[in-house]
């Protein structure tokens, strides 16, 4: 999408890819444990908590804003699967370094002050991701959390202004 839209286009946008990274990183933790990678599982879950946590802030934002934030329909990761530890991690670090891409991006774009606060820190988010693959860098808070529930699903129905 073009970096010229609106804020609520600039927010939604990143969270069909936050969604997209959940997939991805659900889908490492399922393989790990298949495979009795138990290390693995936990880095895997730990990241995905964190792309839960950047789903449910974007959402806030959104909502906060007027937009609406639709169910996530999509159920699996489009990508292929990786049958090794080192094509896992290869394919996880790419993804974070277009993620980091995308948010610095966005910070250029982006004209609401909230919404900017919350891309930073997860800029910083992402930023540790792709250096070290793990989690967890989202610090909580709690008053995000009505928002979103899970994977950033939000029920309440808000009038669309886009
Ligand atoms: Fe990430």
């Amino acid at each position: 999408m073009s970096m010229s839209g609106s804020i609520l286009d600039l927010l939604a946008a990143s969270v069909a890819r936050e969604r997209e990274q959940t997939r991805f990183y659900r889908r490492l933790a399922a393989w790990a444990e298949d495979a009795g990678d138990a290390p693995l599982a936990e880095r895997a879950n730990a990241l995905l908590a964190d792309e839960q946590h950047h789903v449910s802030r974007l959402t806030a934002r959104i909502l906060e804003l007027g937009g609406r934030v639709e169910a996530d329909a999509s159920a699996e990761d489009s990508g292929s699967a990786a049958r090794s530890i080192r094509e896992w991690e290869d394919a996880a670090r790419s993804r974070e370094d277009r993620e980091v891409a995308w948010y610095e991006n966005v910070l250029d774009a982006l004209t609401d002050e909230p919404a900017r606060r919350i891309v930073e820190e997860i800029l910083r988010s992402e930023r540790h991701h792709a250096r070290a693959l793990g989690g967890k860098w989202m610090p909580a808070e709690a008053h995000t959390e009505e928002a979103s529930r899970g994977d950033g699903t939000a029920d309440a129905a808000h009038d669309a202004r886009n």
